[in-house]
């Protein structure tokens, strides 16, 4: 497989941004990332998409969803200009799931299965490198260099509250996205509670047999 079409799924913090940096390094293909894409134009003007707030943000900070037609056209300008990807963020609801089927076929459907409890741990911990983009853990994952640490930031949806409410949404609007793809006999399920070294393992196996 020269450029894999690669999709990855799983609940905030199951370690998709994690895993998608390994998968980008090593096979060489693009990272769609609605998240970071949203993150970077947070205020940007959508009130003239009938939406109830005018920019990402305010679905943003309290975890919402932000409307399917601003997500939509994200990835289907990132997809045109992609010969090999790894999707990750998107398809969040059903809806999302049929519009990515009329965009492009996928080779690879990966779920990183990790319980609610870890997942809460993951992300109140996290910290990002705002000059780097890299991400980190204050406990599982912190960096070596202090001048790196010193300058660690938490991202503004990974309070208590917010990430509770984060995987509420999850639970109602993605757990069908992955019974889809999962009745479709696509689905290829990998064990996220491993050290990430584990699951990378994982992960590359799954993807290097679909070739
Ligand atoms: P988005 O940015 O997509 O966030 P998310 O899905 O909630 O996922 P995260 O980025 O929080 O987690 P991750 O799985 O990438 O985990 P990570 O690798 O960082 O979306 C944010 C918001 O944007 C949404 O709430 C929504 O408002 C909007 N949005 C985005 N897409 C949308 C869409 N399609 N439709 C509508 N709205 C959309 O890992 C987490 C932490 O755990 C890190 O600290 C990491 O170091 C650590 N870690 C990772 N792996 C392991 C491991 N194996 N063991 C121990 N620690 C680990």
């Amino acid at each position: 497989m020269a450029q894999p079409r690669i999709l990855i799924l799983g609940a905030p913090g199951a370690g998709k941004g994690t895993q998608s940096a390994n998968i980008t390094d090593e096979f060489d293909v693009d990272h769609i990332t609605t998240g970071d894409a949203l993150r970077a134009n947070k205020d940007m003007d959508i009130s003239d998409m009938d939406t109830e707030y005018d920019t990402p943000r305010e679905y943003m900070d309290q975890g919402e969803l932000v409307p399917d037609a601003v997500v939509n056209a994200i990835v289907d300008e990132a997809l045109n200009q992609a010969d090999g990807f790894v999707l990750d963020g998107y398809p969040r609801n059903l809806e999302q799931a049929e519009e990515l089927q009329d965009m492009t076929d996928l080779d690879v459907v990966l779920y990183l299965d990790v319980g609610e409890e870890e997942l809460i741990h993951r992300l109140t911990g996290r910290r990002m490198d705002p000059e780097t983009g890299d991400i980190y853990h204050v406990e599982y994952n912190p960096p070596e260099d202090p001048e790196v640490e010193a300058r660690l930031e938490q991202r503004d949806d990974d309070t208590e509250e917010t990430v509770k409410e984060r995987l509420r949404v999850f639970r109602d609007n993605t757990e069908p996205v992955i019974e889809y793809y999962e009745d479709a006999g696509v689905l290829e399920r990998v064990e996220g509670e491993q050290a990430p070294d584990e699951v990378w393992e994982d992960v590359k196996a799954t993807i290097e047999d679909a070739a």
